[in-house]
């Protein structure tokens, strides 16, 4: 608000009675004129000075600043510290401190929506980030800003840190902000302090709480469940609260993943628009809060779910958050995704710039039936196809109640003497033999009723103590707030690794959600069961950490029945993740370009199988935009087909690098045409990969027109060349033309796709 000041009172005095001495001439007056022009330059001076300073009377004004955008919060008059701005970053940083004089929304809420964490029971009455109930019971919470200060990692990301205090009980939070500058992505967090004499508890601890001032807002939120997963929606955010969440426990995105997408004043396109990909880095279950409030301005809540999970926090101890992972794009969602993909393979995604193994999947061609003979000739069907792996899936282990179907073995993790008299260690010198690297399937936190963990463990599981145990899947999860659990999950992994160095891939499931939440271990050592939900996830992680400290290289795949459990703290531990059970390559190509605005295409794991009706090439094609793998059986394939895999797998080997470490831009969207069409280009843009399906049978559909190429040198000449054909066919793409990018940018390019060429894949590179 605008106060009056010194300054201006005497300016405004000489503006008024400066004309009147322009009437009179004398030398005594000019004098005068000079003088008083003089004053009123001095005067000037201290009304900017002293009108801004108006404004910024003890207010602080915090900027967090990524390459391109800002967030920014200022205190008040009361030292309550609120978010003022957030969008592209301004050039003048001085000029954010005076962002608030703009704003009209002042009335009685005034600072109540756009509290940088929102606390509750005092003032402050919208939907909290922070919900205490005090060691006495008083359930009232304030923060005010006590100070903050930036700590440097390198040219590139650095943290700022916000102290907020409650001036009554001795509780504090620290907002953390972690900025990937060039990739201008925050990584935000809080901690939250108690020095009470005794336990408080946490009803409600978010990670982050964010403003938002736009004309409208879209999410783009996912559904899905087995089979189905990222299944996109879109919708205008109206007044109120939408809440994204998930009450699942251990896998807990079957329903919801914990990533969307926000545009703000209309649904932004792949390359223009307002939008923020956001995403919560946790494995268990997650809360997003978005609130269009009275001002029609959005309030973005995320974190852990406080659903049943009312947590305690003793004193002088922390509670850290997971961190809510964001970035913003002015330029659409390609920009953005791209963006998130740089960080994620530079900072984020386990060996995330290097490399990974193509494979040969045994699941789909035996299931749970399989001996040494049968896996030894397909140790050598992989090697013949020319992957780099071969990974035994399910049914591996057991003996007391063998692993034949998926009622029985889990958690019993020797070697099923049936099936493999000799062991895993016979098995891995096979395949090496063969030439090829041994990798295998492991689900280490569940259990089946029947087994012998389960008979010699019943405290370990998760169940109700007095109710009927209800199953996902014939099994039940272990309850890894148990230290003893952890050694138990750590150990299953240990002990293949030390007994078989060789193992060279981990392929980590988790195929039941949580009923029945209760734990034995949190009633017997005197803790909550409300903790069990998040004990549980930090259970996983220690196991996690304390694997990756002692093998942290071995790639290992996050498999939840699918796409189950994908987020980015997991991704810190693996290399890649299993996107869905469900193969059928027109699926994957939705289910794909939807998980590829949150995840690089290095980290999907994509394999052909035998589900769907299209044909090799086509299934072979879409699974290439990924980590390419096969779950087929090789020896089925006809000398045309093996031929062609042969070759697929040579040519992916070609452009792996591009479509892992490029840049993606999706062209055309399935969605909305006939056809799909994305290209990865490598960084400097001399060579890229073009993708393109056909997902619509009907009569004429294809591609008639050329579609717009993007992200190529508009200078460069490139030529283009058609890959991974089927043998014996011929492509309809002219090879000796060369075209500049100008031109493949402006005009475009037509991959001629049609119900005769249903898939085609183009590399386009520069002519020297
Ligand atoms: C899950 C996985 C599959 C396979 C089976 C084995 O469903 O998603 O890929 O590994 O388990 O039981």
């Amino acid at each position: 608000m605008l106060k009056i000041n010194l300054g201006s009172i005497i300016q405004s005095i000489l503006w008024v009675i400066d004309p009147f001495f322009y009437t009179k001439k004398s030398p005594a007056v000019i004098h005068s004129i000079m003088f008083l022009r003089k004053i009123k330059i001095i005067a000037a001076f201290m009304f900017v000075t002293t009108g801004f300073h108006a404004f910024s009377q003890n207010m602080v004004t915090i900027p967090i600043e990524t390459r391109e955008n800002a967030l920014v919060m200022q205190t008040d008059k009361d030292n309550h510290l609120a978010i003022i701005y957030f969008g592209r970053k301004l050039s003048l940083a001085a000029e954010y401190q005076s962002i608030p004089i703009q704003t009209r929304q002042q009335d009685g809420n005034s600072g109540i929506y756009n509290s940088a964490y929102t606390p509750s029971g005092t003032w402050n009455v919208s939907e909290p980030a922070l919900q205490v109930t005090h060691a006495d019971g008083n359930k009232s919470l304030d923060l005010v800003y006590i100070s903050h200060k930036t700590s440097k990692e390198n040219d590139n990301v650095s943290t700022i840190s916000i102290l907020l205090k409650d001036p009554v009980y001795p509780v504090e939070v620290t907002l953390f902000y972690k900025i990937y500058s060039n990739e201008n992505v925050i990584e935000q967090w809080s901690v939250i302090h108690s020095e009470e004499k005794s336990a408080l508890t946490l009803q409600k601890y978010a990670s982050a709480n964010l403003y938002f001032i736009a004309k409208d807002y879209y999410l783009t939120h996912y559904n899905g469940t087995w089979a189905r997963e990222m299944q996109p929606e879109e919708e205008q955010l109206t007044a109120g609260i939408r809440v994204l969440d998930s009450k699942l426990g251990t896998r807990a995105n079957l329903f919801q993943p914990p990533s969307f997408l926000l545009s703000f004043d209309k649904p932004a396109t792949e390359t223009e628009g307002k939008v923020l990909l956001g995403t919560l880095a946790w494995s268990g279950n997650f809360r997003t809060d978005f609130e269009v409030d009275s001002y029609h301005n959005l309030r973005l809540i995320s974190g852990i779910n406080n659903y049943a999970s009312e947590y305690p926090l003793a004193s002088k101890q922390d509670f850290k958050t997971p961190s809510f992972i964001y970035t913003y794009s002015e330029n659409g969602k390609g920009d953005a995704s791209r963006n998130l993909h740089n960080w994620a393979r530079k900072y984020r995604i386990l060996d995330g710039e290097g490399s990974r193994l193509t494979l040969l999947n045994n699941w789909e061609a035996t299931y749970f039936d399989f001996n040494e003979e049968k896996l030894s000739a397909l140790f050598k069907d992989g090697k013949k196809l020319g992957v780099d792996l071969f990974l035994l899936d399910d049914g591996w282990f057991a003996n007391k109640y063998p692993r034949n179907d998926d009622h029985a073995g889990l958690g019993d993790w020797q070697e099923n003497i049936k099936k493999l008299p000799n062991g895993i260690g016979h098995l891995v010198k096979e395949a090496t033999s063969a030439g090829i690297k041994f990798g295998i399937w492991v689900e280490p936190e569940m259990v089946n009723p029947k087994s012998e963990l389960y008979e010699k463990h019943p405290d370990w599981v998760i169940k109700q103590p007095a109710r009927p145990e209800h199953y996902m899947r014939n099994q039940l999860p272990l309850d890894l707030s148990n230290p003893e659990v952890q050694t138990f999950v750590f150990g299953v992994l240990d002990k293949l690794f030390t007994e078989n160095p060789n193992i060279a891939y981990i392929k980590w499931d988790c195929n039941a959600i949580t009923f029945n939440a209760y734990s034995a271990y949190l009633e017997k050592s005197k803790q909550k069961q409300s903790q069990l939900y998040v004990d549980y996830v930090r259970g996983l992680y220690k196991v996690l950490e304390k694997l990756r400290a002692k093998y942290p290289k071995i790639p290992m795949m996050l498999c939840s029945g699918g796409g189950g459990r994908v987020d980015y703290e997991a991704l810190k531990y693996f290399t890649e993740f299993w996107p869905s059970d469900n193969t059928d390559p027109m699926e994957r190509i939705f289910m794909q370009w939807e998980y590829s605005y949150f995840f690089p295409a290095l980290a999907q794991s994509n394999h052909v199988t035998d589900w769907g009706k299209q044909p090799l090439k086509f299934r072979t094609d879409v699974a290439m935009m990924g980590k390419l793998g096969y779950d087929i059986v090789v020896s089925h394939l006809n000398e045309k087909d093996l031929k062609f895999s042969q070759q697929a797998v040579y040519t992916y080997n070609s452009i792996k690098d591009v479509i892992w470490h490029g840049d993606l831009f999706r062209l055309v969207d399935p969605k909305k045409n006939d056809y799909a069409a994305l290209m990865f280009n490598s960084k400097d843009k001399k060579r890229a990969v073009l993708f393109s399906y056909l997902v619509n049978n009907r009569y004429a559909s294809g591609s008639d027109v050329p579609f717009k190429l993007q992200g190529l040198d508009p200078v460069k000449k490139y030529k283009v060349k058609e890959l991974n054909l089927y043998p014996d066919s011929k492509t309809s793409i002219k090879e000796d033309q060369t075209y500049s990018g100008d031109y493949l940018m402006t005009i475009g390019f037509n991959p001629v796709v049609s119900t005769r060429r249903t898939s085609v894949i183009v590399e386009i590179t520069t002519v020297d």
